[in-house]
């Protein structure tokens, strides 16, 4: 196991207003600048703010036991992400929360998400007979992504098909807006208590705009789930009751969890495939190699048991994690004066995770900067610290849907490589975003396979 070298000097505190104002336009940009120019375990000050930025696995694990012991909390963003996703997982507040995961996670566990599984294999045959009329051709690979996870997680989600909704272009545009729009939203409120905010006029009502048409939306759907409940997520979680307890999902935390799950379900997913989509396609021979392991199998029906064979595609996707996390990087705050790295940090500091510079750490992998899934060889770290890779984050607040999206993700991704072979030159860099996204569509030259 690598273990990186703690600071044992009291953390100098650095200003580093630049670098946090260029992260509103390059976010990543400015995390990587920040710990090369201050190390591993930066103390910043912006106006009267304390900001600490922890990028090595050891740290990692002590804020989320710190976390777990109640000395640190999320509250402080809660009022800004209010508006949003209200009291749902993402943003509840400790009682809220702890009933509403406990009542949540038996929904999503290796078991029970096999529910899914053959939506996920049906809509995914579905988008790539579409696009069969387009192979030998250039594709918006993104945008068949967009469709085919808003598809597939709204038929899940709410038993209903995309089709027989007028309004879902806007809908994919209104996650869009979403997702840009509550970046400088947090940076605003992590330095300003939100004020800069008032100098972004345009952003803010674009976003409030977006959430309110994702709600409406949401709202309107859930109301029938009621009176005639299907065997769809929500209407899953309007029946769910805790035997221990007798809690059952007040209603209008079911229309938060719905919105949640929304936002945090399709936004994440899309963004990773376009990505690996971009890396197999600039990358011939790692995506033959990936191709091989996916036609050495191409006679089995497709299931979670026999996508546990394709150990080299699922590191080839852990890599894609690894180099384009989509929570690129994760803020708490402390409640209370702790230790962390063998520093006094004093209540009030906000805690910034940096997992975009951990996941490209040159003492933590090999090739840092490259796409190389060796470096999940047997899938698994090969030694090292569980938090060397996090992109589904940890402690308390680890993601509830990983163990549905990896197997989401990887059905399409077998889906896409027994049809097709992918290929771009084009070089594509990560946007402004709160979830890490290519800054443009991502456009893929396809060859149809066994043509
Ligand atoms: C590639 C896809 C995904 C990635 C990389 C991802 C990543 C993450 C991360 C890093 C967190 C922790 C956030 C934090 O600590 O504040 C998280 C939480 C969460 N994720 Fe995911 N996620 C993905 C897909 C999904 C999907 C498909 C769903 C739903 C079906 C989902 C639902 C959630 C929810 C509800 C939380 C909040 C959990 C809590 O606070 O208790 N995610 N996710």
């Amino acid at each position: 196991m690598v273990v990186l070298k703690s600071h044992l000097y009291p953390l100098k505190e650095q200003s580093i207003l630049v670098p946090v104002l260029q992260s509103i336009s390059r976010p990543y940009n400015a995390l990587t600048t920040i710990h090369q120019q201050y190390g591993d375990l930066v103390l910043g000050k912006v106006f009267n703010k304390k900001i600490l930025f922890v990028s090595i696995p050891e740290h990692v694990e002590e804020v989320y036991s710190q976390e777990a012991r109640g000395l640190l909390s999320r509250d402080f963003l809660y009022d800004a992400k209010k508006s949003l996703f209200g009291d749902g997982l993402i943003n509840s507040k400790k009682d809220i929360w702890e009933d509403q995961r406990r009542i949540m996670q038996p929904l999503f566990t290796k078991e029970a998400i096999t529910e899914w599984e053959n939506i996920v294999i049906s809509e995914a045959d579905a988008a790539i007979n579409r696009i069969k009329g387009e192979a030998d051709g250039e594709i918006n690979i993104s945008r068949v992504l967009k469709q085919l996870i808003q598809k597939t997680f709204i038929k899940i989600l709410l038993g209903i098909s995309v089709d027989n909704i007028s309004n879902k272009e806007e809908l994919i545009n209104s996650i869009s807006t979403i997702s840009k729009g509550l970046l400088p939203l947090m940076i605003a409120e992590i330095i300003s208590n939100g004020k800069l905010m008032w100098f972004m006029p345009n952003k803010k009502r674009q976003y409030d705009e977006a959430v309110n048409q994702l709600k409406a939306f949401v709202e309107q759907e859930i109301a029938n789930k009621y009176d005639q409940p299907g065997h769809d997520l929500i209407s899953l979680l309007v029946q769910a009751r805790d035997n221990k307890t007798g809690y059952t999902i007040p209603k209008d935390l079911i229309r938060d969890e719905a919105v949640n799950l929304f936002f945090a379900g399709q936004d994440t997913t899309v963004n990773t495939l376009a990505w690996f989509f971009y890396l197999i396609g600039k990358n011939a021979t790692l995506h033959k190699k990936i191709t091989e392991e996916v036609n050495k199998y191409k006679d089995d029906k497709i299931t979670l048991e026999n996508l546990g064979k394709l150990t080299y595609t699922k590191a080839a996707l852990y890599e894609t994690l690894r180099l384009y996390p989509s929570s690129s990087a994760l803020a708490t705050q402390a409640i209370a004066d702790v230790v962390i790295g063998g520093q006094n940090i004093s209540r009030g500091t906000t805690i910034i995770l940096s997992t975009y510079v951990t996941h490209r750490h040159d003492k933590l992998w090999e090739h840092p900067n490259e796409f190389y899934p060796e470096h999940f060889a047997n899938q698994t770290l090969a030694g090292k610290h569980k938090y060397a890779f996090y992109p589904y984050g940890g402690g308390l607040h680890n993601c509830i849907g990983r163990h549905f999206v990896e197997m989401e993700m990887l059905i399409i991704i077998v889906s896409c490589l027994r049809a097709f072979t992918f290929e771009t030159n084009k070089e594509i860099k990560e946007a402004a975003s709160i979830t890490l996204k290519p800054e443009r569509d991502v456009m893929v030259s396809i060859t149809l396979r066994n043509a």
